[in-house]
């Protein structure tokens, strides 16, 4: 923002200095640009194999009620959501994206002054909106867990540093945000050392697991979800965006103790989940054919990609979600330009202080199949053959 506007308004200093999130361009500009068409978009850790049919069906029916408000308590989709989960209707805090959800949070427990934990690397909007409401970002770096030269298929060596995590709790720490599988480095914590780290922590403190790609991670590996009846301290974020395939659509929620539910409710605007969310989140629940055709493939996808990544001399590394970190053994942002003007976009970590990785989102069949034929042309010109 122009600084004397800013003065002029005396805009707050914490929101002068924030970066607008940087709007990705259009697809079809990207294809206008380089001149390409049919482009695969495996960058932002969607669903590739589209909504669930039955949402799409049940859409197509609610379109003669959009003259009306939407459900401000999400009535249906709440007591559906609950039976789903195990979990009374009472926990469910409803947003626009899961996203909405952490705002929530941040609204209705931080005052300017008061810390919020999060790690680097990890989900970009917890220290965003920390920052807009004024409060103190207290960073912890993942743990290096190896070296970077693993075995194909192997973990990323950056996980969550509980004991850091731990060690910087003061009386001004208000919520400390763990994405857990986490984002990017696709690591879990396992829920033995979670129920543990959460024992430790004192009264006054919320822990939010974000838990965007929990339905990509082995049930028995998962935290028990019951945690947050018994402890208030505990909510559970979750989203329709990734496995369930409704990113456009914006729909998430949290699951934590009533009490706290209830806190959040008072800062939320009263019709925040538009209706046609609403009716696709309760078919997406039913749809379970297309949920597990989407986890199975994901898996499936995940394992091809990881031979062909390696017979052309790379570094895939393991991930709990539908994407996962590769070492391309060369300047990763040049394959990520080369591959873009081909008409295939991934996610270069130079940002995130890999030079030679990339993310790479799991997509269907034949998006896997066409980006490894690029790939290969692409890193045959960079390392000259
Ligand atoms: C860890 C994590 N949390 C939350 C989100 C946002 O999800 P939503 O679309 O529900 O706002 C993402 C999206 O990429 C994510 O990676």
């Amino acid at each position: 923002m122009a600084a004397d506007l800013a003065k002029r308004f005396r805009v707050p200093g914490y929101v002068a200095s924030l970066v607008p999130y940087p709007p990705g361009k259009p697809i079809e500009e990207v294809e206008r640009e380089y001149g390409v068409s049919g482009s695969i978009k495996l960058a932002s850790n969607e669903n590739p194999f589209g909504p669930p049919p039955l949402a799409v069906e049940e859409l197509a029916a609610a379109l003669s009620g959009l003259h009306r408000y939407p459900d401000g308590g999400c009535h249906y989709l709440g007591r559906e959501l609950a039976a789903h989960l195990g979990a009374a209707p009472e926990q469910l805090v409803f947003g626009n994206g899961s996203n909405e959800v952490i705002e929530f949070l941040v609204k209705a427990l931080v005052e300017p002054g008061d810390e919020v934990i999060s790690s680097r690397p990890s989900f970009l909007m917890y220290s965003k909106l920390v920052q807009i409401r004024g409060g103190v970002n207290v960073v912890v770096e993942l743990k290096r867990t190896g070296g970077m030269d693993q075995e194909p298929g192997a973990a990323f060596p950056l996980a969550h540093d509980l004991d850091a995590i731990r060690a910087r709790v003061t009386d001004r720490t208000r919520l400390i945000f763990i994405d857990n599988p986490n984002n990017p480095a696709g690591t879990l914590v396992a829920a033995g050392e979670l129920a543990g780290f959460i024992a430790s922590l004192p009264e006054h403190v919320v822990v939010a697991l974000d838990e965007a790609y929990i339905d990509f991670v082995e049930p028995e590996e998962r935290p028990d979800l019951s945690l947050c009846r018994r402890d208030p301290r505990v909510v559970f974020l979750r989203t329709f965006s990734k496995a369930y395939g409704l990113a456009g659509l914006r729909i998430g929620f949290g699951v934590m103790h009533p009490e706290l539910a209830g806190v959040l409710h008072r800062v939320r605007q009263p019709f925040n989940v538009n209706s046609l969310a609403q009716v696709a989140a309760r078919a997406a629940i039913r749809d379970l054919e297309h949920h597990r055709m989407t986890v199975s493939e994901t898996r499936k996808g995940m394992a091809w990609l990881r031979g062909e990544l390696v017979r052309l001399g790379c570094l895939p590394y393991g991930s709990h979600t539908n994407f996962f970190m590769v070492d391309v053994r060369a300047d990763a942002a040049r394959l990520h330009e080369l591959l873009l003007r081909r008409g295939v976009i991934v996610r270069p970590m130079a940002a995130y202080g890999f030079p030679d990785l990339v993310r790479i989102t799991v997509g269907t069949a034949d998006e896997n199949r066409r980006l490894i034929e690029v790939m290969e042309e692409c890193l045959g010109e960079i390392r000259g053959f």
